[in-house]
């Protein structure tokens, strides 16, 4: 009766969590995931300077476009050139595991905190025209897979959550394949109470799922992380939760004790917590 085994039984489809060959080649780490989780995001393995490729990454879902990180990427000026780059980067990674990954993170955090699209090479390129070729190359290449947009800070009503409800809406009404909106989660203590109308709101769009896809917070206390359990649960369209990490001594905020499993890999309060509600 695992957190996944659980999440599932009330009607989810996965409580995955994150990993790299870093982290899973740790015997005590890959138990955990085969125990407790049913999904697997790579960390950082399928991000643009990882694959040397161009750009996508989600097993739950993979980011695909992301920030390139890469200096040939974002030194691109010419249109036609950047568009080819994506199309090359989407289709070739999507194409290559096709039928393994199920959810991709095609394009990731695009948004500042005031809802106005974030500067980056694609964007002042392209336009928002960059969501369009990614979308539209990731569907090409699998026809199966769930396409997200996801970005962090989506964690109350606020102007970030707005701009991106309204892109999605902008871009699925011109028929971009959009399927889900993942919301990152990366929270501290006590700034979970609005999370809940920010998830409906992202599920008041028309895409078909919406995701909680990086959740760590730090110096949780039980009832934060039940808080996000039971978000999910009472929004239909939500599909899962993905925690950003096993054990805290791995997390990219390991100072702050932020995930489910102590450095030794033993279970902390807020699971045995989360246990206890499903
Ligand atoms: O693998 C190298 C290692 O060889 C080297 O010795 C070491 C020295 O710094 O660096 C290692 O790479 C690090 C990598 O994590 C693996 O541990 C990078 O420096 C470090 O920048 C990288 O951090 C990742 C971060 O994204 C930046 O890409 C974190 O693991 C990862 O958890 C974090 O994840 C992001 C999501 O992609 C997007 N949303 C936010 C989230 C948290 O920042």
């Amino acid at each position: 009766n695992s957190l996944n085994t659980k999440y599932k039984a009330k009607g989810k489809q996965y409580w995955g969590t994150c990993g790299d060959q870093g982290t899973l080649s740790q015997s005590q780490c890959a138990q955990v995931v085969k125990d407790d989780f049913g999904a697997l995001t790579p960390e950082n393995s399928l991000k643009w300077d990882a694959t040397c490729v161009v750009f996508l990454y989600m097993v739950s879902y993979v980011p695909l476009l992301m920030q390139p990180g890469v200096h040939w990427v974002s030194s691109i000026g010419d249109k036609n050139t950047l568009t080819t780059v994506i199309q090359n980067h989407a289709t070739t990674l999507v194409t290559r595991y096709k039928g393994k990954i199920a959810k991709w993170d095609v394009v990731n955090e695009m948004f500042n905190e005031d809802g106005s699209v974030r500067s980056s090479v694609f964007s002042n390129v392209l336009g928002t025209t960059f969501v369009d070729i990614a979308f539209n190359a990731a569907r090409a290449a699998d026809g199966s897979a769930k396409l997200y947009i996801n970005d962090y800070n989506l964690d109350s009503v606020n102007s970030k959550v707005n701009g991106l409800v309204n892109l999605v809406n902008q871009k699925k009404s011109a028929g971009v394949p959009i399927d889900g909106i993942g919301s990152q989660a990366h929270l501290s203590a006590g700034q979970t109470g609005g999370f809940l109308a920010a998830l409906q709101k992202l599920a008041s769009t028309s895409v078909t799922e919406v995701a909680v896809t990086e959740l760590d917070i730090v110096n949780a206390a039980s009832n934060d992380y039940l808080a996000i359990s039971n978000a999910c649960l009472q929004v239909p369209k939500c599909v899962g939760i993905t925690s950003w990490g096993v054990s805290d001594k791995d997390s990219w905020r390991a100072s702050s004790n932020p995930l489910l499993f102590n450095g030794s890999f033993q279970p902390k309060p807020a699971y045995t917590a989360l246990i206890n509600s499903l």
